[in-house]
Order: C-alpha cells, then sequence, then structure tokens
C-alpha cells in the first residue's frame, strides 16, 4: 500500500518533472544565440542572464576587446560564427559596417534613441547603432601621486613631461577602442603631426600599453601605474568600489564614444540576433548596467541615467567625426602609422 505522504511526493516529483521538460522544450525552441561582447565581463555576464531569462535563448559569449573584435569577425567572413556583437566603441562597428561585415537591421526601438546613437544607425545604413556613450579621460592615484610628490596631471598635454616617466598606462589602440579613441582625440585636438608628436613624447612615459581599454583605470586604482588613461566612466567605476582615485576630464577637451552593437553578417541564428537587438535597446535590458558598476549614459530616451555617469553636458566634448574616424581607410592607416611611429619609437 502505498502512503498519501508519498504519493504526493510523487506528484509533486512529475509536476517538476514536467515544469522542467516543458522549461527545456522551451528553451530548446527558442534556440541559441552567440554573443560578442565587448565591455567589461561584469557587465556582459548579467546581460547575458538577462537575456536568457526574457526569451529562454541560450547564449554563448565570448568577450573581447573592441578592436579583437572587428578583426575576430573579420577572419571569420567566411564561415561567421558569431551572431551579435554587443558593445565596444562605435568606430570599428563602424569600421565593419562599410566593410559589410554586419546586417542591415531596423529596429522598431529605433525612434527611442539619443541623437547620437540614432546617427551611428543612419551613419552605417543601419548596420550598427548606438548602446551607450562616455567621455574619454584618465584617472591618477592619488596615494600615489602624494608619495611621489607628482604635481596632479590636468591636462592631456602634461602627459608628455618627463617628470611622469614611466607611470602612465593606456591600451593599445589596435586592440583596444578606448585607445583608438584617444589616438582619434589628438588628431581631431591638435592634427596629425602635432598628434603624433605628442603620442612619441608621452611614449617615454608609458610603462605598459594593456590589450583592453579599462585596464589602465583598474591599475591606477590599485597603484600599479599612477595614471590611467581611459574612458571617465571606468575610472568612475573604481572610484564606487573606494579606490583612491582622482578622475580627470583633460583641460583641452576630448573625445567620446558611442558604444554601439551589429548583427554580424551570416549570423547562423539570425532571429535571436534581432531579438537581443530590440532587447537590448529597452530600458529594462539597459539598467542592467547599473547593477553591474557600468555608468555610461544609455542611449535609450527613456532609460534610467546612473546617478554616478560622468555629466557629459558638463565636460568639453570635441565635435568627434565618427564617420572620418570610423571610416575602414582612416580607422586602417592611422593604425598602421602609430604601430610604425609610436609603438616602435626609442624610450629614453
Ligand atoms: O566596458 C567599458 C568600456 O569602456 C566601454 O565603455 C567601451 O566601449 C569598451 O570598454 C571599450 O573597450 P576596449 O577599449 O577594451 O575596446
Amino acid at each position: 500500500m502505498v502512503s498519501r505522504r508519498a504519493v504526493s511526493a510523487l506528484v509533486f516529483t512529475s509536476a517538476a518533472l514536467l515544469g522542467f521538460a516543458s522549461h527545456s522544450a522551451l528553451a530548446q525552441g527558442a534556440g541559441e544565440l552567440v554573443v560578442y561582447c565587448s565591455v567589461q565581463e561584469e557587465w556582459c555576464r548579467p546581460m547575458v542572464q538577462g537575456f536568457e531569462r526574457a526569451t529562454g535563448v541560450k547564449v554563448s559569449m565570448t568577450r573581447k576587446s573592441s578592436g579583437e573584435t572587428y578583426a575576430q569577425i573579420k577572419a571569420e567572413a567566411a564561415n561567421p560564427r558569431g551572431d551579435i556583437w554587443w558593445g565596444g566603441t562605435g568606430d570599428p562597428h563602424l569600421q565593419a559596417a562599410e566593410e559589410n561585415l554586419t546586417e542591415v537591421y531596423k529596429s522598431a526601438k529605433l525612434p527611442e534613441l539619443l541623437p547620437s546613437a540614432f546617427k551611428q544607425a543612419v551613419q552605417s545604413q543601419f548596420k550598427t547603432v548606438g548602446i551607450y556613450a562616455g567621455a574619454l579621460g584618465f584617472s591618477f592615484n592619488k596615494e600615489q601621486l602624494a608619495k611621489k610628490k607628482l604635481p596632479e596631471p590636468k591636462c592631456w598635454a602634461d602627459l608628455a613631461k618627463p617628470e611622469y616617466k614611466d607611470e602612465i598606462q593606456v591600451a593599445d589602440p589596435n586592440s583596444s577602442g578606448t585607445a583608438y579613441t584617444m589616438l582619434a582625440t589628438f588628431v581631431q585636438l591638435w592634427g596629425e603631426d602635432k598628434a603624433f608628436a605628442f603620442m612619441k613624447a608621452m611614449h617615454k612615459n608609458v610603462n605598459q600599453y594593456t590589450k583592453s581599454g579599462a585596464a589602465p583605470s583598474r591599475a591606477a586604482a590599485t597603484g600599479e601605474t599612477l595614471i590611467g588613461i581611459t574612458f571617465l566612466h571606468d575610472a568612475v567605476q573604481q572610484a564606487v568600489i573606494g579606490a583612491p582615485v582622482q578622475i580627470v576630464a583633460p583641460c583641452e577637451g576630448t573625445g567620446f564614444e558611442v558604444g554601439s552593437m551589429s548583427i554580424i553578417k551570416g549570423a547562423k541564428n539570425l532571429e535571436n540576433a534581432r531579438k537581443w537587438y530590440d532587447w537590448a535597446l529597452t530600458p529594462e535590458a539597459q539598467k542592467i548596467a547599473i547593477a553591474a558598476k557600468s555608468y555610461q549614459v544609455p542611449s535609450n530616451k527613456n532609460s534610467e541615467v546612473p546617478a554616478e555617469s560622468p555629466k557629459l553636458g558638463e565636460i568639453k566634448l570635441i565635435d568627434y567625426d565618427f564617420a572620418k574616424y570610423g571610416s575602414s581607410a582612416e580607422r586602417s592607416r592611422l593604425l598602421k602609422k602609430w604601430d610604425a611611429e609610436v609603438r616602435n619609437a626609442p624610450r629614453n
């Protein structure tokens, strides 16, 4: 004789099993998506989880910097392995669009976007779109600065001064969209000759060219470097978690990014890529940034702007020419020139 308790346990177990079966059927029915993510890992992961929860789609995600992801998509063009490229600076997304590595998509969400994000879509003939914005600058470790009795750097020009020898960290503009934004910013601020002369002088002060653009802000936070060139929101993240850093919007003015998203040409999971695209433009998805301590300004007009986000309206921003510096010819040319003239320049 089977006890009543055993029967109810059995009923519960089969109900749970049924629930599990229908959930996995849903997941199977919803299919898969391969995301190339170019923001920081801490934000990529909750985005993936949020999308999986919202849609039942199973996501596999790889995190790489903006320039690296662009290069990967180009290398895989004959047999695309990724479906959507989410995050990273806008210039390499624009270059990918021009090189026909990404798909046209007109999301119904486009009218909800801020002008800079929408412009990114128009400029690329709807092959990419803005998902956030952020200004470039640097941060320094206040404790190290006091210890070394060095003056506070306030301007880009300060970073080439001999007193900061070996004290600056910045990413490599080939792999990092942050560092490419810096390179293009200097060219727009001063003209090409002066910009390259400045970068060669600053090269003497650089202790390391990192792969990722946010790494120097972390290094400044721990004191591994005195100064880290970075997007300001990445430095804010370090300040929020208590690092002794001072954040600087350089006195000459500075460039900014329109962080972007594109569907990869030949995506095997095209419908799910479109689903991600629409979802990532909603205020609900953009809000995930706040919990991940990512303080970019979100692109949907109705999204909550984190209180910690640098106030872009109060920073002296240049009129960054995305069409020019995101073009295939200009980005490739400037990177080649940087490799030849800056990367390999003498350090003494
Ligand atoms: O996630 C932080 C962030 O600064 C983004 O705002 C930006 O688009 C991206 O990193 C750039 O990363 P990288 O310089 O490594 O390409």
